[in-house]
């Protein structure tokens, strides 16, 4: 789904990276669900989730393992973003180890003009099954971004997926929707502040 543009104006991007393998991943289906709502404020969207990001090689295991047709694909999609959203289920205290070596691919992005996730607004959802790993992979999804020089939003959703999953139509509650609205509306807004800056040499 995305969002209509005016005559001559690129509407902005946002990446979704994350989830689990499996249709039935929570974690992915937030994602999808914010991503959603950021088209309907008028961005397209690209999504690399649970499912093609497994097949991403692991990155640095070898000098000569860390691409594939789907890295490449990976890293152009988050050069070109204005914003991203990170989505992880929550594993034994951090992020997957799935999403973590999709964010080591960013490497490649390091002598771009804007490295990394220099200048883009990231937004971050977890999925846990319980609180206490919910908050915590936040902060560890927050700490690889600041890393890369990106700008976590103030706003993060967490959920506990032994409380709140979505029905057979990946709805989720009025609170988990309403959260992922917020979400979607800091990424939209700092796309928004960003190119409404004045020029400078
Ligand atoms: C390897 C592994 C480690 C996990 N570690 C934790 C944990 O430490 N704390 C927790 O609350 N849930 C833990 N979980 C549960 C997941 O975070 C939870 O089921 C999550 O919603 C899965 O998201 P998904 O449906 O997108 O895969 C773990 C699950 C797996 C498979």
């Amino acid at each position: 789904m995305n969002g209509e543009s005016a005559p001559g104006v690129e509407l902005p991007l946002v990446v979704g990276l994350g989830g689990s393998p499996g249709t039935s991943s929570v974690t992915n289906q937030l994602m999808l669900a914010c991503l959603a709502k950021a088209a309907d404020l008028g961005t397209r969207t690209e999504v690399f989730s649970g499912d093609e990001l497994s097949t991403l090689p692991i990155y640095g295991a070898t000098a000569t393992s860390a691409h594939n047709d789907l890295a490449d694909r990976v890293v152009d999609a988050v050069r070109r973003a204005d914003a991203v959203i990170i989505a992880t289920p929550g594993y034994h205290g951090g992020m997957s180890g799935l999403v973590k070596n999709a964010i080591d691919h960013l490497e490649e992005l390091r002598t771009d003009d804007r490295p990394y996730l220099d200048g883009r607004a990231v937004g971050v959802i977890v999925s846990a099954g319980g609180w206490q790993a919910a908050g915590a992979a936040l902060v560890s999804v927050r700490s690889a971004i600041h890393a890369l020089r990106g700008w976590p939003t103030p706003f993060g959703v967490t959920v506990n997926s032994a409380e709140q999953r979505p029905d057979e139509h990946g709805h989720f509650d009025e609170r988990v929707d309403g959260a992922l609205g917020i979400l979607a509306g800091q990424l939209v807004e700092f796309v928004g502040w960003r190119r409404g800056a004045w020029p400078r040499s």
